[in-house]
């Protein structure tokens, strides 16, 4: 049954059109005193070498939702998402490569008002990737958001255009997560012994949907475990939980994905979506000292968290192998400079 799965998920991925983006192996690194200082074995994917435009793990999903652009001759790409995505800026870049045009819906989604965050960092840089930018005065309206730019996109079609539109709703099928699989064959292929648990970023859960289909096939005795950057474990497990029901039928292999494969934990994502609490402020303060590489505060403050805290929940163990996958974002630090200024001085 394992090895049918096995085979059935390798082809179906395979199946699927994918344009290349990124065109390297993003390198496996050891942190080497953070090892020490946490007494485990601690290892980064660097994804945030991933693709142009300062990169991120959006890139490997990307290559999916292009390819099938790219097989439907589209000549626009339509994304929704947060003011200072990195979907919606990776996006934007992939398309210039690809010789389309971008139109960016940029969503409400944090109550802020500052100049910094609404026109820095990601913003910044849709425009200048040549990104039409457009908003929805809503942060929380997944289909909402959605059905806007299906609207938008049959406006475009009587006027000539062949839209194509990046879903962000949780009931599409999710093929942004086959660019995480084929990210899990790559650290296998890269790993010298196995690793006891990868940590990674859990949003709208691609990523991380990825990563456990490609790691229960390929790595079975890895635990991943997602770190909640969007909602909070119970909310984000019912996220989850559907995901990899739309896996499982999209891939045909129904009794691939269980109940069993879901681990989350939600302590860094206070006080909530793009707001930075204690225990992301302490994880970008540890990984900048310690070891030089940047964490956002968004995304990647919050993930990394979950390394300290799973040792002091007793559930990562001394010693132990750990993958901490590095998701990208920095982009957005320059949007939230005033806060990290304020966590500077504390
Ligand atoms: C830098 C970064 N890390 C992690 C994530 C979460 O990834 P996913 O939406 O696939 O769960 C995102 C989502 O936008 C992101 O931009």
């Amino acid at each position: 049954m394992f090895n049918q799965i096995k085979n059935q998920f390798a082809e179906f991925v395979l199946s699927k059109p994918r344009k290349t983006i990124l065109d390297f192996e993003t390198p496996l690194v050891r942190l080497e005193t953070l090892s020490k200082k946490l007494n485990i074995d601690l290892w980064m994917k660097r994804d945030d070498l991933a693709g142009p435009s300062f990169g991120g793990n959006k890139v490997r999903q990307l290559e999916y939702y292009l390819g099938e652009a790219c097989s439907q001759n589209a000549d626009t790409i339509l994304i929704t998402g947060a003011v200072q995505s990195n979907f919606v800026r990776l996006a934007a870049a992939s398309a210039v490569r690809f010789g389309m045009k971008s139109i960016v819906q940029l969503e409400q989604r944090v109550s802020k008002q500052d100049n910094n965050y609404n026109h820095s960092g990601n913003v910044l840089l849709n425009n200048l990737l040549g990104a039409e930018i457009i908003h929805y005065p809503e942060g929380e309206d997944e289909e909402g958001a959605d059905r806007a730019l299906y609207v938008l996109a049959e406006k475009l079609k009587k006027e000539g255009k062949n839209p194509y539109v990046i879903p962000l709703s949780r009931n599409k099928p999710p093929l942004g997560a086959l660019g995480y699989y084929r990210c899990a064959e790559e650290i296998v292929g890269q790993q010298d012994s196995t690793f006891d648990y990868l940590i990674v970023a859990s949003g709208s859960g691609a990523t991380h949907l990825g990563l456990v289909a490609g790691m229960s096939l390929l790595s079975p005795s890895t635990k991943v475990i997602g770190s909640c950057v969007r909602r909070d474990e119970e909310m984000q497990t019912e996220r989850f939980r559907l995901l990899c029901e739309l896996i499982n039928s999209f891939s045909g292999c129904p009794n691939f994905l269980t109940e069993q494969d879901i681990f989350l934990w939600d302590k860094a994502l206070e006080p909530g979506y793009g707001q930075i609490g204690p225990l992301a402020q302490n994880a970008m303060k540890l990984m900048a000292q310690n070891e030089g590489h940047l964490l956002d505060p968004v995304y990647t403050a919050k993930s990394f968290a979950a390394v300290p805290g799973l040792i002091s929940d007793g559930i990562i163990g001394a010693g132990s192998r750990v993958l901490y996958v590095h998701t990208g974002g920095n982009a957005a630090i320059f949007a939230y400079q005033n806060e990290i200024q304020k966590i500077m001085k504390k």
